[in-house]
């Protein structure tokens, strides 16, 4: 496996498995509301809507059935083809509404501008320096209209975790999921943990194992994740550096203050 793939950069265990994982997500608050959360800003400024790493369409389609039109930017072929794969059971309108594109968020150009930007689920986090989030907002700025809003979700740090000496995962067992067209068991470990404070990059080792009915092991892989954490006051910067201005500041997606190793949810208008 080649050691500088992104994580879900090829099709695999990772991209098939991730809608059921977004979902124990949701169970573990990590996500817990999100979708009503980018719908519910949605209806207060309009669309159309555009989602920087939007993978296989779990924000997106929700908004085209909601009635906007969305383009879902992202760089892995294999996390497109699974938003793609949806496409078939929508009805025609909802197909419509809907734009899949392969770019990367630091660098994409297209002839329009959008009310609203969102990259939910931390996918701002992938861009592994403070020069790549600075482009990547710039860029979200050309494409917004007057006054548009950004939506950032990024995890906020917990510091024991992020600390240099760690070498292994706290939690090296990320439990056992159903493959959804298989059937089959798909068990997910993280390997190793290592942390750069002075990049404030964190590099885990997730293996994918699926087991068949009979115990057999059918396929196992590795990826290599590679974060990039944001502390608070860093982000308000980086978002009013990039020409930005903050016009709320969350823990989650229900509207709760900023707290320490929780969530940050950032709205941001162009300014
Ligand atoms: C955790 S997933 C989030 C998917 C989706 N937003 C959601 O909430 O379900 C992160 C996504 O960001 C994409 N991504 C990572 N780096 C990217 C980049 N530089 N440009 C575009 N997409 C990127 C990945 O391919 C992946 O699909």
């Amino acid at each position: 496996m080649p050691e500088r793939t992104p994580f879900y950069g090829r099709p695999g265990l990772n991209t098939e498995t991730y809608d059921v994982r977004a979902e124990q997500d949701l169970a573990a608050q990590r996500l817990d509301g999100d979708v009503a959360f980018y719908l519910e800003q949605a209806g207060r400024v309009g669309g159309p809507v555009l989602e920087l790493g939007g993978g296989t369409g779990r924000v997106a389609w929700r908004f085209a059935e909601a009635g906007f039109d969305v383009v879902l930017l992202d760089l892995s072929p294999g996390m497109l083809d699974l938003a793609e794969a949806k496409r078939s059971s929508k009805p025609a309108d909802v197909d419509q509404r809907l734009q899949t594109l392969r770019a990367d968020m630091r660098d994409f150009q297209l002839d329009r501008q959008f009310a609203m930007a969102i990259a939910p689920f931390r996918a701002f986090a992938a861009l592994p320096t403070w020069q790549d989030q600075h482009l990547c907002l710039e860029t979200t700025r050309e494409h917004l209209r007057e006054r548009g809003l950004l939506i950032l979700h990024v995890f906020d740090p917990r510091l024991d975790l992020c600390l240099p000496e760690l070498t292994a995962p706290l939690s090296p067992d990320r439990g056992r999921v159903r493959h959804p067209v298989s059937g089959n068991e798909i068990r997910i470990d993280v390997l190793s943990r290592h942390n750069d404070p002075l990049a404030q990059m964190l590099e885990e080792r997730w293996r994918f194992t699926e087991t068949d009915s009979n115990g057999r092991v059918v396929r196992q892989e590795e990826e290599i994740l590679r974060l990039r954490w944001t502390y608070r006051y860093e982000m308000r910067h980086l978002l009013e550096l990039a020409g930005f201005e903050v016009e709320a500041e969350f823990s989650d997606f229900r509207g709760s203050p900023p707290a320490y190793g929780r969530e940050q949810v950032w709205l941001a208008r162009k300014a």
